[in-house]
């Protein structure tokens, strides 16, 4: 193993994936986004009418899910993300193919993230899942899905190492990861970046106002699920370090994780 493996784990909205991003920017890292692949399986399954809840419909989504081409595809902005930026800095933008087709913004909606649990808790897909996830981690992409528009030279160029985020990045996927973080904030500090995040997506077209207490109670449920299932629980490995966000800023968690990653490496 010769990139740095840089694995973070935590709750649904504890400020991981933003901080994975930015760190990964800053370190010319390759970022791995696993959770984005649960959901293109998830997406996959209810477009072929197959139940992620229904046992009958396991073995289909399994099949599904190791002939399925799931592509991530992160572009970094060249500009530098600095502190002095007055304007609010672009996050780098992970773009996700099903088998050739861009379903960045599909996977993101509510049905998808509702649909997910019976996903996740799918012992095999998970298999699947991890087998793909190690080989990026281990630098080998699958870029040449059928009908993918991919040029290898739109990838990083010999990243120094990958940060991968998720649930079970340090206890599962990467057991020998370098460092591995565990990022957490209280359900109330989450729900309230969750609200934002929603608030900002729909600020053009007029929409139905969100309600902060249905926000909580979501992210409360995923958090059940995520913690309680059987199979690859979201758990901190032992050997991670635990990262509380609930009073940092986005640029304080990503500071933290490089110096963390400049000790280890
Ligand atoms: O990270 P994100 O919120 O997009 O993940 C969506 C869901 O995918 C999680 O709630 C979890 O159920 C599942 N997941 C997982 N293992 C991972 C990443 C995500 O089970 N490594």
């Amino acid at each position: 193993k010769n990139l740095f493996q840089l694995a973070i784990d935590g709750p649904a909205a504890s400020g991981k994936s933003s901080t994975a991003r930015i760190a990964a920017q800053r370190l010319k890292f390759e970022y791995i986004d696993s959770g984005a692949m649960y959901r293109v399986v998830t997406l996959a399954a209810l477009r072929q009418n197959l139940s992620p809840l229904s046992l009958d419909d396991a073995s289909k989504i399994t099949y599904l899910a190791a002939t399925s081409h799931i592509f991530l595809h992160t572009i970094f902005n060249p500009p530098p993300i600095s502190h002095t930026s007055s304007s609010k800095p672009s996050l780098p933008q992970t773009l996700v193919y099903l088998n050739g087709e861009d379903v960045t913004h599909e996977i993101r909606s509510q049905e998808i993230t509702k649909n997910i649990s019976g996903i996740a808790s799918n012992p095999d897909v998970r298999q699947v899942l991890v087998e793909k996830q190690r080989a990026l981690a281990n630098g080998i992409y699958d870029y040449e899905g059928e009908n993918s528009s991919f040029k290898l030279d739109t990838l990083r160029k010999s990243p120094k190492g990958i940060v991968m985020d998720g649930r079970d990045v340090g206890t599962v996927v990467l057991p020998n990861a370098d460092l591995k973080i565990f990022v957490t904030a209280s359900a109330r500090v989450r729900a309230i970046r969750r609200y934002k995040e929603l608030q900002q997506q729909q600020s053009t077209i007029k929409k139905p106002l969100i309600d902060f207490n249905k926000v909580l109670e979501d992210l409360e449920k995923r958090d059940k699920s995520d913690y309680e299932r059987k199979i690859s629980p979201l758990k901190k490995a032992d050997d991670a370090v635990l990262l509380d966000t609930s009073d940092m800023s986005v640029m304080e968690q990503a500071d933290k994780i490089i110096e963390l990653v400049l000790k280890r490496a």
